[in-house]
């Protein structure tokens, strides 16, 4: 009788390395909710653009691109992404390819910040995840990006911002990133943040926002720490 009652929305954002994005779909997987992962969007979209030979910094091309490419993402269990390039751009395209290994390619995070730049390439997309969170059929859905909290799910009722110091985040990517020294991961996570701090910024929490600082926490209890947070919201409702 509950089938179209949409379902809770846990909007969780914060920084590269704060434990975001291990601890969402863990803490997904603990509630049988959904994950949706938009920097996965975004990082589609930068390699789609460089794939097609799109011009990354031209919004116009970019917000070309998204009228026409095709993009679907699991939101539960393992991720699998799959990226359509338009008709045109080649004797490949028109079948979907499997991103899921080349998004987290450095060269591919490197450029992101390209495309995600462009306000209407941001609220294009931020329509698109909120159909596929209303789409998705699900008790509840935890989405997690940069903007989350303030822009995209404003209204979600339970809202996270994750951190961790800059010494423990590149601790983390370091285990990531194995052929790359500990400065080297230092210096490219602060270049990311700059980038994307001029976008949005995820490293205050907004007004109702719960902060959820993971430095000095280990992976179980950062889970813990979100379905806490979930479950008490789930009694009270
Ligand atoms: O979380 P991530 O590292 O996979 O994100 C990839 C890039 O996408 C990152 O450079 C910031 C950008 N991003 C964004 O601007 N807004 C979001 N909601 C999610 C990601």
């Amino acid at each position: 009788p509950t089938a179209s009652a949409p379902p809770l929305l846990v909007a969780i954002d914060g920084p590269a390395g704060s434990g975001k994005s291990s601890v969402s779909r863990a803490a997904a997987d603990r509630l049988a909710f959904g994950i949706l992962d938009t920097g996965a969007a975004y990082r589609s979209l930068a390699w789609a653009a460089l794939r097609a030979g799109v011009d990354l910094d031209d919004e116009r091309a970019v917000l070309e691109l998204l009228e026409t490419w095709g993009f679907t993402i699991t939101m539960r269990g393992e991720q699998w992404v799959t990226v359509t390039l338009p008709a045109e751009e080649g004797a490949a395209s028109g079948d979907p390819v499997d991103v899921t290994a080349e998004i987290r390619d450095p060269a591919v995070s490197a450029q992101v910040s390209r495309v995600s730049k462009h306000p209407a390439v941001r609220e294009r997309l931020n329509e698109m995840f909120r159909r596929i969170v209303a789409a998705s059929g699900l008790p509840g859905v935890v989405i997690e990006g940069r903007d989350i909290t303030t822009v995209v799910a404003p209204e979600a009722p339970v809202r996270i911002l994750m951190t961790a110091s800059p010494e423990v985040r590149a601790q983390r990517r370091a285990g990531e990133l194995a052929d790359m020294s500990h400065e080297q991961v230092l210096a490219d996570i602060a270049a990311r943040d700059a980038k994307d701090a001029l976008v949005v910024d995820f490293f205050t929490p907004a007004p109702g926002v719960t902060l959820v600082d993971t430095s000095d926490l280990n992976f179980e209890q950062s889970i813990q720490a979100v379905v806490d947070i979930v479950r008490a919201v789930q009694r009270a409702a």
